[in-house]
């Protein structure tokens, strides 16, 4: 079995995730979304910003490696009558599901910087997204002084060393990392105060053209 699937599926990150659907509402409102946007909300969990995407009017597909989040996720939008959020199994180093071009914006909070193959995550996501489209991670910065980035450095310093060739997930949190993933696009980075669960670091990387996207929205929540 795939041990990024199993690790996953092992714990019941619904129970984190019920802490988070404040922020991940408000993050959702600030990513310009409108009625009838392809929507790929990758490393979904079980839906704190794919919900509230597709209750601003998108149509939302979220794509995660647990199947027990996938599952909780479909319920979730059953029990609202969300018809237009659908959630499916997947892993974002491979998507080879979806066809090329098919959503105008790839939003993947805390989810795909925890696939393995870093580059091959990149490049699926900027595969799926159609040219002009927008990608936006959300990805912990390593020592920033935010609660869940010290954990994990306390945390790690206790561990045994990971096996040869393992990337760390939050190597996506260094800016010449997402642009090296992305070669060649360019991103404006927006830093969010912290709310609760932490800081959340906004990358937004520009499909293909390279395109710098005019932001015009305020920095919030
Ligand atoms: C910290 S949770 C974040 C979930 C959700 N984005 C949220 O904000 O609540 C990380 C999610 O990434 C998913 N994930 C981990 N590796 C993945 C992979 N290779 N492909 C797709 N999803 C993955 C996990 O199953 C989990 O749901």
């Amino acid at each position: 079995m795939n041990p990024n699937k199993a690790l996953w599926e092992k714990g019941d990150f619904t129970r984190i995730a019920e802490s988070m659907r404040e922020s991940g509402e408000a993050l959702v409102k600030g990513l310009g979304i409108t009625k009838g946007l392809k929507v790929l909300d990758l490393g979904c969990g079980d839906g704190t910003t794919a919900l509230p995407e597709a209750r601003l009017g998108a149509d939302v597909l979220g794509v995660d490696i647990a199947r027990n989040l996938v599952e909780a996720g479909n319920k979730r939008a059953r029990e609202e009558g969300l018809t237009n959020c659908k959630f499916q199994e997947g892993d974002a180093s491979n998507l080879h599901e979806l066809k090329d071009h098919t959503f105008d914006l790839v939003v993947s909070i805390f989810g795909a910087m925890f696939a393995p193959k870093p580059f091959d995550v990149a490049k699926e996501m900027v595969r799926v997204t159609r040219p002009g489209g927008r990608i936006i991670m959300g990805n912990w910065i390593p020592d920033d002084p935010t609660l869940v980035a010290q954990i994990l450095r306390i945390s790690s310093s206790y561990s045994p060393p990971p096996p040869e060739g393992f990337i760390s997930p939050m190597t996506w949190g260094i800016e010449n990392n997402v642009i090296e993933r992305f070669a060649g696009a360019r991103f404006p980075k927006r830093r969010y105060p912290s709310s609760g669960t932490g800081i959340r670091s906004i990358f937004q990387a520009h499909h293909q053209s390279s395109r710098l996207h005019s932001e015009n929205t305020t920095d919030q929540p």
